[in-house]
């Protein structure tokens, strides 16, 4: 089956093209709360909120936005009830398999980031293989983070350089901002430059600790499967009313 042509989004004309984040990240959150309150299993919220996804990185892409990093599972949510996380490793193995070949078409690369060894066998399979396949593609850069934490990820990046050192690789003095970002799993990507978190939850649950350092940060009440483009479009407003600082005075 070949992908069907789809019509681009066009860019909304009050966003300044020049000052576009580069690297949008999202804490996919309320996809519960959305399906509770239709009185819907909490699973069905999940279902709806991969056609979010979906649709926000070709908005991503359609903009002019050269990254997207989406947080879909937590190394804390294994604690939720297994029927919850089966239905999760099922739905990410299942759109990947039926994705796969759009996002050839689309020229997306995709990368997953966390602790992969601990997902199922075939959703390993299905990730070796999306991610081998889309390595060369030069559209978007689609990463989604499952069975990511942050300090997990920050704990292995310390155990491969203490490896380096004690094979006498490296001298502790070496060791650098530069270098340790280099041990993370998101090596080589550049760090976001906004953070969007739905359904209101004023906080970061675990997610990509080291390289938010200096995102700017939006939370919007809307709950994930609800976020659409016009609310994507105020995020991109607000983002572009704030100023960056780094930390500078700006004269
Ligand atoms: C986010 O939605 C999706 C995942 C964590 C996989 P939730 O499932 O956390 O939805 P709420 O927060 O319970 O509404
Ligand atoms: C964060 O949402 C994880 C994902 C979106 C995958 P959670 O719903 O797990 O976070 P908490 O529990 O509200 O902090
Ligand atoms: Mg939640």
């Amino acid at each position: 089956m070949t992908p069907k042509p789809l019509v681009p989004h066009v860019r909304p004309a009050d966003l300044n093209p020049d000052r576009l984040p580069q690297h949008v990240a999202v804490i996919m959150d309320g996809n519960g709360r959305w399906a509770k309150r239709r009185g819907l299993p909490r699973i069905m919220g999940h279902r709806r909120g991969v056609d979010t996804l979906k649709t926000l990185l070709r908005v991503c892409r359609d903009w002019g936005i050269g990254a997207l990093t989406a947080y879909a599972f937590s190394t804390e949510n294994w604690g939720r009830p297994l029927e919850e996380v089966d239905f999760l490793m099922t739905l990410f193995e299942r759109v990947l398999r039926q994705e796969l070949m759009e996002m050839m078409a689309e020229n997306v690369r995709i990368r997953f980031v966390g602790n992969l060894t601990a997902l199922p066998a075939s959703l390993q399979a299905e990730i070796d293989q999306a991610m081998a396949k889309t390595k060369d593609n030069q559209g978007i850069e689609f990463t989604v983070a499952t069975n990511y934490g942050g300090r997990q990820e920050i704990v292995e990046a310390c155990r491969r350089l203490a490896d380096q050192v004690q094979r006498g690789d490296l001298q502790p003095d070496d060791i650098s901002e530069e270098r340790f970002s280099q041990q993370l799993y998101t090596a080589g990507l550049r760090d976001p430059d906004l953070l969007i978190r739905t359904s209101g939850e004023m906080r970061i649950s675990n997610f990509l600790l080291w390289q938010l350092a200096y995102a700017e940060i939006y939370v919007t009440e809307t709950l994930w499967p609800d976020f659409d483009l016009t609310e994507f479009h105020q995020a991109l407003m607000a983002y572009q009313g704030r100023e960056r600082r780094f930390g500078k005075v700006n004269v």
